[in-house]
């Protein structure tokens, strides 16, 4: 599929709760990936930590390309790796449909960025909450996803930062109505909501949809939530 029907199917299917495997049982990959996708997910996380960047160890690529034999769902590669220019290819190869990096990392993320669609994925920068929007006001225009975290990258489970709802409203208001915004940390029932209203319409979700053993319940829970306090805004 071509990064302009991905991204155009993504965009009708707004607001997305996007769930990050990083969170699932990994004996039972397989099952926990067609458990999200028969739950209604339209896209899955996949959070890659380095140990250097980040202070831990999740993943690569080889989990990736299991990922991507057993769905064919759009896989949204979140990168928290130091010099992520040397493995943005192998991503690709893996079966990364998007691929986010962090602005922190990079010189010049606009490089980074044409390097992405150069190789026939949608693009992403991150940024951390110490890292002001002004960081990443210069490479919007390449961007087709600005990820906002509400935690610090590196682990699952923790709770969600407010900072990052200033960061979503200034950052709708910049890049325009047609950028995938997604924010991505401590994302439940009670923080959803004011994430949808500051402009966010893809939410990462780990512990919310894995630690439930209902996965299509809660993320419909998610989605309505999203969507109601989209409505209000309206
Ligand atoms: C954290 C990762 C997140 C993580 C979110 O560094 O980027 O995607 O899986 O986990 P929860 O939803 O549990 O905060
Ligand atoms: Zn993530």
């Amino acid at each position: 599929m071509s990064v302009t029907s991905l991204l155009a199917d993504l965009r009708s299917a707004v607001p997305l709760v996007g769930p990050s495997l990083l969170a699932c049982d990994f004996a039972n990959l397989e099952q926990e990936v067609r458990r999200v996708e028969q739950a209604g997910a339209k896209i899955l996380h996949l959070d890659i930590m380095d140990g250097h960047f980040v202070p831990n160890l999740s993943f690569g690529i080889p989990i990736l390309e299991a990922v991507r034999r057993v769905t064919d769902l759009p896989l949204d590669v979140h990168l928290m790796i130091a010099e992520p220019d040397r493995y943005i290819k192998p991503f690709r190869k893996a079966g990364a449909d998007m691929i986010t990096f962090h602005v922190e990392t990079v010189q010049n993320p606009r490089e980074l960025l044409d390097e992405i669609h150069s190789l026939g994925a949608a693009a992403g920068v991150a940024l951390n909450p110490p890292a002001p929007v002004d960081d990443v006001e210069n490479c919007l225009d390449l961007c087709d996803l600005v990820l906002v975290m509400s935690v610090m990258a590196g682990f699952g489970g923790q709770e969600f930062m407010p900072v990052a709802l200033e960061k979503l409203r200034r950052l709708r208001a910049l890049a325009g109505p047609d950028v995938l915004l997604s924010v991505d940390g401590g994302i439940n029932q009670d923080t959803i909501g004011p994430c949808a209203e500051a402009g966010a319409n893809l939410f990462v979700a780990g512990s919310a949809v894995f630690s439930t053993d209902n996965y299509r319940r809660t993320i419909e829970e998610l989605t309505s939530l999203a969507k109601s306090c989209k409505d209000i805004q309206v």
